[in-house]
């Protein structure tokens, strides 16, 4: 069983807030250059990348962060040798059957974004087998990002919202950002307040584009099979000791 601390989630900074950020959203990047740095296979640095997505889950609900969403994988990964989608689909498998049920039991309740339909169909099986798990006091939700692209996402939004419109449900004066919210995958959820980028490249790459519009971004050059619990308790620090204005003063 997860051992949940009380209170006190992460050692902030003086000055800094010590409540953690109720939603992260991480973009994992680096696995294949963790790998060709030690002359070995592409899939290797995924294999060592759901080492430390094991490590960052458990850190983060334990820290008392309520949602967490992983990019596992974007709608232009597709783009990729064959053989690496394979084995990342792969091991999102695996990881989905074999942890789903201990997710549950330490409280975190499952849940995907993005394109089910493209996927292979025992992967959307062992998806909504794993939403549908039982979540003993739900402490968090991982919210898994599977063939996700922001901008796909906003126009079926838009089109959804059309849709509506065209058929006298919905008044076009009426669409405020509540409404549109509520029309991507995320249903209104809290937007991200931090987003974590791995591997030193400074780019959003499709990821959460209206959700993230005003959440605090953290660029870290720790590829992601070598980010642990100690780099993301130091992204939660750095969060912490940061102010946020959206746009006042
Ligand atoms: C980016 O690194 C990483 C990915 C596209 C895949 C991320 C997937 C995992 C960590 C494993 C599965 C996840 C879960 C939730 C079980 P990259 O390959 O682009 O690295 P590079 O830029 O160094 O080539």
């Amino acid at each position: 069983m997860l051992k949940l601390r009380p209170q006190t989630p992460f050692a902030a900074g003086e000055g800094a807030s010590s409540a953690p950020p109720r939603h992260v959203a991480i973009i994992m990047d680096g696995n294949g250059r963790w790998a060709k740095a030690r002359g070995l296979p592409r899939l290797a640095g995924h294999k060592r990348g759901v080492d430390s997505v094991r490590e960052v889950v458990r850190a983060a609900a334990e820290a008392g962060v309520g949602r967490l969403t992983l990019y596992a994988f974007s709608t232009e990964n597709w783009r990729r040798p064959e053989e690496e989608v394979a084995g990342l689909m792969d091991l999102l498998r695996y990881y989905l059957r074999h942890e789903a049920r201990k997710l549950g039991r330490d409280g975190i309740r499952l849940r995907f974004i993005g394109d089910r339909a493209g996927l292979a169909s025992d992967l959307q099986m062992a998806m909504a087998s794993a939403e549908a798990v039982d979540c003993a006091g739900e402490r968090m939700v991982l919210q898994i990002a599977l063939n996700y692209g922001g901008r796909a996402e906003i126009l079926a939004a838009a089109r959804r919202l059309a849709r509506r419109v065209a058929e006298g449900e919905l008044c076009a004066e009426n669409i405020d950002e509540g409404e549109f919210s509520a029309a991507l995958t995320t249903k209104g959820d809290p937007d991200p307040d931090l987003v974590i980028r791995t591997s030193g490249e400074r780019r959003i790459s499709n990821f959460l584009l209206w959700q993230a519009a005003y959440a605090e971004y953290i660029f870290t050059p720790v590829l992601w099979p070598d980010f642990g619990r100690e780099a993301f308790l130091a992204a939660l620090e750095e969060y912490g000791a940061r102010e946020r204005r959206y746009g006042g003063v």
